[in-house]
Formats: C-alpha cells, sequence, structure tokens
C-alpha cells in the first residue's frame, strides 16, 4: 500500500491510472477507522479497480469549542487495517497542504446545511463541503462511497456533486451497528462503560417512531413524541432534535404518505451521538404488497 501525502503527488497519481482505463473508488475519512468505514472500504473495493483512501482530520468541519486536538489519530492501526482491506493508495495530506496560505474558497450547500445538524454547528457543512470538493479535485475518483449515519452529509455531498457537475458517483451504504443496535461511530470510543449503555437509547427512540409509523400513527406530532419519551427513559441523555422529516431535501414532514426520515441527535455526557432511519410510509408499503409489484 502506498501512502501519499502531498495532493500533487495523489492527483499525479490518479490521471496515470485513470489514463490507462482503470476505475478509481475513493472512502473519504478522517481516520479513527471502524467496521463502518471496513465496510465501505469492501464495498468500493468489489466497485472499481483501484481504491484510494483518505484521512484526513478536517480543521474546517470542527468548531471553536469541539476540540480538534483531541480527536482521535490511531494512524498505526488505520493503516493496518487498509492493507488488510487491499487499500491501494493512503492519501494522508498535512492541513497545510491542504490549506496553504491564501486559501480562501468555500463551498456552502445553504438550504441542505441549515437544519439539524447545521443548526448546532453552524459552520461546520461548509468545512464538510469545501474538503470533500477539494478531495475529489486531488484524487479524481469514479465513485465515492459514503455512510448512511452521516445522513446529512450525504444529502449535501450529492447535491453539490450534481450542482458542481463533479462527474463522481455518490454510493451511500447503510449504517453498520453494534450488536445492540448503536451506529458504529469514531465518538463512541469517548464514551464510559456506563454512557455506552446508555447511548443505545438513540436507536431504540429511532424504532420506536418507525414502529408508530408502520402502525399507522404517521403524523409528526405523535412519531416526535414517541422518540422524546423513549429518550425521556435515559435520565443521561439530553435531546439536541428528534424529528421527522422528508428524505431528500430535510424538511420537517407533518405527515408520512411515502417514504420518511427519521433523524436524531443526542448528548450522553459530553458525547452527541447522531443516527438516522429511512422509513417506507403507507403509500409505499401499499404499492410494495400490490400482485405483480417487483
Ligand atoms: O464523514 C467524515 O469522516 C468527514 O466528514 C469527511 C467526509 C471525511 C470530510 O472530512
Amino acid at each position: 500500500m502506498k501512502i501519499i501525502r502531498t495532493p500533487r503527488s495523489m492527483t499525479a497519481w490518479s490521471e496515470r491510472l485513470r489514463r490507462e482505463g482503470v476505475t478509481i473508488g475513493f472512502v473519504p475519512t478522517m481516520g479513527a477507522l471502524h467496521d463502518g468505514h471496513r465496510s465501505l472500504i469492501r464495498a468500493a473495493r468489489l466497485r472499481c479497480d483501484a481504491l484510494v483512501v483518505s484521512i484526513f482530520v478536517n480543521p474546517t468541519q470542527f468548531s471553536q469549542t469541539e476540540d480538534l486536538t483531541r480527536y482521535p489519530r490511531p494512524i498505526a492501526r488505520d493503516r493496518a487495517l487498509c492493507r488488510e482491506e487491499g487499500v491501494d493508495v493512503c492519501f494522508e495530506p498535512t492541513a497545510e497542504a491542504m490549506y496553504p496560505e491564501g486559501f480562501q474558497t468555500t463551498v456552502t450547500v445553504p438550504a441542505l446545511a441549515r437544519r439539524w445538524e447545521g443548526e448546532a454547528r453552524p459552520h461546520h457543512f461548509s468545512g464538510v463541503a469545501t474538503v470533500v470538493t477539494k478531495l475529489f479535485g486531488i484524487v479524481q475518483p469514479d465513485l465515492a462511497l459514503f455512510g448512511q449515519k452521516d445522513y446529512q452529509q450525504t444529502a449535501l455531498v450529492k447535491r453539490l456533486v450534481a450542482d458542481l457537475n463533479l462527474g463522481v458517483t455518490i454510493n451511500v451504504r447503510p449504517t453498520v451497528r453494534e450488536q445492540d443496535g448503536l451506529a458504529m461511530s469514531s465518538r463512541n470510543r469517548y464514551l464510559s462503560t456506563e454512557d455506552r449503555r446508555a447511548a443505545t437509547i438513540l436507536y431504540r427512540a429511532l424504532q420506536a417512531g418507525r414502529q408508530a409509523i408502520e402502525a399507522g400513527r404517521g403524523t409528526a406530532s405523535t412519531v416526535e413524541r414517541v422518540m422524546r419519551q423513549t429518550v425521556e427513559q435515559e435520565p443521561t441523555a439530553r435531546i439536541e432534535y428528534l424529528t421527522l422529516c422528508e428524505p431528500a431535501s430535510l424538511e420537517p414532514l407533518e405527515h408520512v404518505k411515502r417514504r420518511a426520515l427519521l433523524l436524531g441527535a443526542i448528548r450522553i455526557g459530553a458525547v452527541r451521538l447522531i443516527d438516522n432511519v429511512v422509513v417506507a410510509g403507507p403509500d409505499r408499503r401499499q404499492r410494495a404488497s400490490r400482485p405483480g409489484h417487483p
């Protein structure tokens, strides 16, 4: 496995392979790799000839209150995982190489970034949109893979790729979960044993919301109440948002007809957890159960 540190060498590598007709798969990460990343890497490996994983803790997507310096950086373990999974290149640029003196351009996706995570973390998504656009320019992948756990991020990346004609196919893979349902995340390692137990409440709340929809109680007020009441059973959990929204626009939904997105963020102690599930509404379920429906 090659380790490339400069944007220029990374682009030169990709350009050479593309000239030879090789397809390039790309998994952008901030390191601290876990089984969620592993599943993205495996899915990319199956779909492309060559595979690049970037490991870059992007400073511009952290706020001043979030501790950039504390973000885990187990680089030896990350490289070992990449080697095990047959990654061809680990791209590990420095912040200075990504944001050299004079850097000033930012990418924003205003409507998709406004709500939910965007409210709690105002500059986060312009940091993400900017670095993802830069990484796509540097790596020049045919296909890039993202996890559904960061649902709002995936919606925003799809939008910017379409709006800016970036020509990269985006593949969103299902959230990988621990056995008790907790979505895998690099932040889970900050949870104490007791908080780790409590953390499953978010997924349980989303499941309770899903059950309400499937039982025909698909109004926002009911679904959101059911989710809130579930989280409230866990005294250490603080709700940031628990919402029913439209999966493409992420705008709040009053009533589920076709597909709906249940989106949530809670805090357990100092750790902020996010998760989501997509649910088929009654119209979709009816169509799927009609004879002849594939
Ligand atoms: O999801 C992440 O790890 C990051 O937001 C990403 C996409 C690598 C951009 O820094």
